[in-house]
């Protein structure tokens, strides 16, 4: 039977790849194709392997991989022969000229615009599927309907709420899925075929129609209410290690409060991730340009604390280590930015292991999924650091262990076969509150967690 549809993602990344196959895993009429300029990419989503750790993606990509879902490096034959683009590609922060280091570089954004143009040769509908500023929508029209354009290229946005680690359940069983659109009767037609698509598997009640700049801030707004969250409960975890109050019960007490809630609650040695960040920046270069200078000091703070809470936490090691970590053995157990992830990107341990090396600390990572995001990481410490498999190898001859991710698996070490392999006095300091403190200060470590009482002997 012939495909009803011919749906394109450019862009194959954490966004892209995930996406694409569920959506053709769920919409078998329709040919899901997803091209890439990467051909290591390309070629991994090809061997049926993802090219990257997300829990049931594999068994997604393997079931629907040839039969509506393909894989390719011809970005132009792809645009050409698609009804329906998605533009998933990256959109980093811009590290040049006016607006560094805040706002976004849409300069792959335009280019893909104008390579969509040059090979469309007919109507087509195209999605925001990545993260963008608002109003981009605007600029894309710019650039893909100039005057007296022949072809018409109806833009919606469709932006992606998945967390990593979590994907597959998230595009599965979705929150809600955001489209927006222009408010005319063509870009009306176009949000209700996006719609339909999503519709072979949401319940509709969770598919929410908008205008087109709402969707767009709606992405921003979303990942900065997230991230304020975490820079809250970090910021009280602050006012606990000073008080003697344990953050636990703190956050306990504030998410049984039912205009609260208690998700997003759980302190750490800050966020990381390529998006949180990169998105408020985005959102506070947006309010200076619209004059919001006071809305846009807000929510830098966020960002602020964010980073005030991973130099606290490399402050505190070095004070509790007298001092001093130089030639000191540290092992990091966890480099990703979350557990159930080989990305690093943005992930505090980077922060945390280059202030270690700075102070010249040895530093040994250890990471179930990140090490080969680790070692690109810190290429620039080349010869200073270790990359251990084993987390019992990386703990050996240590004078400290640093938990930096949450991997379940750590809380299921021996640690006591641990602490009999360290230099003593031996320290933990738990990053993500994921051990049982009491349980390794019995066993003879002095103890640093987030927002808690510090036992030490
Ligand atoms: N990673 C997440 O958890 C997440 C969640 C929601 C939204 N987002 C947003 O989605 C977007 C994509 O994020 P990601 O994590 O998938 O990025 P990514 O870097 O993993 O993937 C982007 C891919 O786009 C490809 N690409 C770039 N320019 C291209 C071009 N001109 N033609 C073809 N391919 C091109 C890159 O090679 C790369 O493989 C970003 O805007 C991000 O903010 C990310």
């Amino acid at each position: 039977m012939p495909f009803t549809k011919n749906i394109l993602s450019i862009g194959a990344g954490y966004v892209g790849g995930p996406t694409m196959a569920v959506m053709a895993d769920n919409c078998r009429q329709c040919a899901v194709n997803v091209v890439d300029i990467d051909a290591d990419r390309i070629a991994a989503w090809n061997s049926g392997e993802p090219p990257f750790y997300e829990p049931g993606l594999k068994e997604v990509l393997q079931r629907a991989l040839n039969r509506n879902l393909t894989f390719s490096t011809d970005v132009a034959a792809g645009i050409r022969d698609a009804d329906i683009i998605f533009v998933s590609i990256n959109t980093p922060t811009k590290t040049f000229g006016d607006g560094a280091g805040m706002a976004a570089d849409l300069q792959y954004w335009e280019a893909t615009a104008r390579q969509i143009r040059e090979h469309a040769g007919g109507d087509k509908i195209v999605v925001e599927k990545s993260t963008l500023p608002v109003r981009t929508a605007a600029s894309m029209a710019g650039i893909l309907n100039p005057k007296g354009g022949q072809i018409r290229f109806e833009i919606v946005s469709n932006p992606e709420f998945l967390a990593e680690g979590t994907a597959i359940r998230d595009l599965q069983r979705p929150d809600r899925v955001l489209i927006g659109g222009h408010q005319t009767g063509s870009g009306r037609n176009a949000v209700q075929e996006i719609v339909d698509i999503y519709a072979n598997w949401v319940d509709p009640e969770r598919i929410l129609t908008t205008n087109v700049w709402s969707s767009e801030l709606t992405k921003l707004a979303a990942n900065a209410f997230l991230a304020q969250r975490i820079s809250s409960i970090n910021s009280i975890a602050n006012i606990c290690e000073a008080t003697e109050a344990d953050i636990d019960e703190v956050a306990k007490g504030i998410g049984m409060d039912s205009r609260i809630g208690p998700d997003y609650l759980r302190c750490s040695v800050g966020f990381g991730g390529s998006c949180f960040e990169k998105d408020i920046l985005n959102m506070v270069y947006m309010c200076r340009y619209y004059g919001l200078d006071d809305v846009a000091d807000f929510w830098h703070k966020v960002v602020t604390i964010n980073s005030y809470q991973k130099d606290r936490f490399v402050r505190r090691m070095i004070t509790a280590m007298f001092s001093s970590v130089v030639n000191k053995r540290i092992a990091v157990l966890g480099f990703a930015f979350k557990a159930d992830t080989g990305d690093t990107r943005a992930s505090p341990a980077i922060d945390v292991c280059r202030q270690l090396l700075e102070e010249r600390a040895v530093v040994v990572v250890t990471d179930p999924q990140a090490l080969p995001g680790a070692r690109a990481d810190l290429a620039s410490f080349d010869g200073c650091v270790e990359y251990e498999e084993d987390p019992y190898t990386a703990a050996a001859g240590s004078h400290a262990l640093a938990i930096l991710t949450d991997w379940p698996e750590y809380r299921d070490l021996d640690y006591k076969r641990i602490y009999e392999a360290m230099e003593k006095p031996a320290f933990v300091f738990d990053g993500r509150n994921l051990l049982d403190h009491r349980t390794l200060h019995a066993l003879g470590f002095n103890v640093y967690g987030i927002g808690k009482a510090t036992l030490i002997h």
